[in-house]
């Protein structure tokens, strides 16, 4: 078989722009981020004041939102466009095309977790209608997974064809944020928590070729989410995706026009919508940093819920980077050393066990989707104790908020 070219495989996939809402005339208004403008970032000991400028303007948003918007950050606009193209062909690719490429099985349900990742975290498509939501409704979103884009094995992947058209592509934009913005990041939060600048890349996120286990991790995903019929949206009281935190260390999202992300107010836990900036990555901090700074960065929950009636026409595409901190390290303050941590007495809680990235990554992957955690009134699922750990912290502004305390107003699944 004679191989298409990349201009062939694009016209037979309809590679075209995607097609981006307008900005919303609803009136809603949303939560303004703390931005940093990372061009303002220079290496050298000249330009320590600069770097550390900029970590005293991230740090209230750490500690507290655990939401962060990153702009100037090296990658242009075309260079978005370019992937968001591709990334629609990918996810339209029909379900006889999907088959082949499943992350997972075609059913949460028929997943058994004790063997498998599941469609959240496999490589490949986690088909629509995956998911059972509400009153018996499915989900209507479909992604598609990347998995070992830092390692040279990424290139040996089993893709679609459209996939494989530009998988240099995707990997140097994956390896570009996780080697260049997210290595940033980590030294601004190095300056924050008083620890030598590289100890977070060197000790928790850097890349060793080839060896999975002591390295820096990350999962790339492709996500569109289509519109749900109005009878279904009501079903599941607008609520596309629940409350949750991410596993592991830094998400970063591409911003986009719809009005669909909300992030729980840690002041107040009312839902806020998160807005958009051309060109910029919404980052979050999840769960893995939140346990290695004894809680002091917040592992925020956030959702995504039905847009604004004259957003509800167009479909929501996001790029999303999961980094996660290498498997092998302790999830908890004590190897950092942080004389910041100490002074603002974040140390590690008695009731965490002390245990890897990978410990706590593995055991709450088995929690997706499980009917007794997510069976329960309102927005908060039931309290899972994982590790001395609750799986998500709803209460974190909530001084007092211990696990006694949690016991004792909520349903805490002991495992
Ligand atoms: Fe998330």
């Amino acid at each position: 078989m004679t191989q298409l070219s990349v201009a062939e495989v694009d016209k037979k996939y309809n590679v075209r722009p995607f097609v981006e809402a307008p900005p919303s005339k609803s009136g809603l208004v949303p939560i303004e981020l703390e931005s940093v403008d990372l061009s303002l970032f220079k290496e050298g000991i000249e330009h320590l004041p600069a770097r550390q400028a900029l970590a005293k303007k991230l740090e209230k948003s750490l500690s507290t939102y655990g939401f962060i918007s990153i702009i100037n950050h090296g990658i242009d606009t075309e260079e978005f466009e370019n992937l968001k193209a591709v990334a629609q062909s990918i996810l339209e690719l029909p379900v006889e095309v999907q088959k082949d490429y499943l992350a997972g099985t075609w059913k949460s349900d028929l997943e058994d977790r004790s063997i498998s990742l599941g469609a959240e975290r496999g490589p490949g498509f986690k088909p629509k209608g995956y998911w059972s939501m509400k009153n018996g409704v499915e989900d209507s979103i479909i992604h598609y997974n990347f998995t070992k884009m830092l390692h040279p094995a990424f290139f040996d992947s089993k893709v679609p064809e459209v996939a494989q058209a530009h998988l240099k592509e995707i990997a140097d934009y994956y390896r570009y944020i996780h080697n260049e913005i997210l290595r940033k990041l980590t030294i601004l939060c190095d300056i924050i928590l008083e620890i030598p600048e590289g100890f977070l890349w060197e000790n928790y996120y850097k890349v060793i070729e080839g060896d999975y286990e002591n390295s820096g991790q990350g999962a790339g995903r492709f996500m569109l989410y289509h519109n749900m019929n109005s009878e279904d949206e009501a079903k599941v009281d607008g609520n596309w995706l629940r409350g949750h935190s991410d596993s592991g260390g830094f998400t970063f999202i591409t911003s986009q026009p719809i009005l669909s992300l909300q992030i729980r107010d840690y002041f107040t836990g009312m839902w806020k919508y998160v807005g958009h900036t051309p060109n910029s990555f919404i980052v979050n901090i999840a769960d893995g940093m939140e346990f290695i700074t004894g809680g002091y960065f917040k592992s925020s929950i956030h959702r995504v819920v039905s847009p604004p009636d004259d957003q509800k026409n167009y479909r929501r595409l996001v790029l999303i980077y999961f980094s996660t901190p290498k498997t092998s390290c302790r999830v908890d303050p004590e190897p950092l050393n942080s004389p910041k941590l100490k002074r603002l007495g974040f140390v590690k809680p008695d009731e965490w066990d002390k245990i890897t990235f990978g410990q706590w990554y593995e055991e709450k992957a088995r929690l997706f989707g499980k009917k007794n955690v997510n069976d329960s009134k309102g927005d908060e699922p039931n309290l899972v104790l994982l590790y001395g750990r609750l799986h998500e912290r709803w209460h974190q502004a909530e001084a007092n908020f211990t696990i006694q305390e949690a016991r004792k107003r909520f349903k805490v699944i002991e495992l």
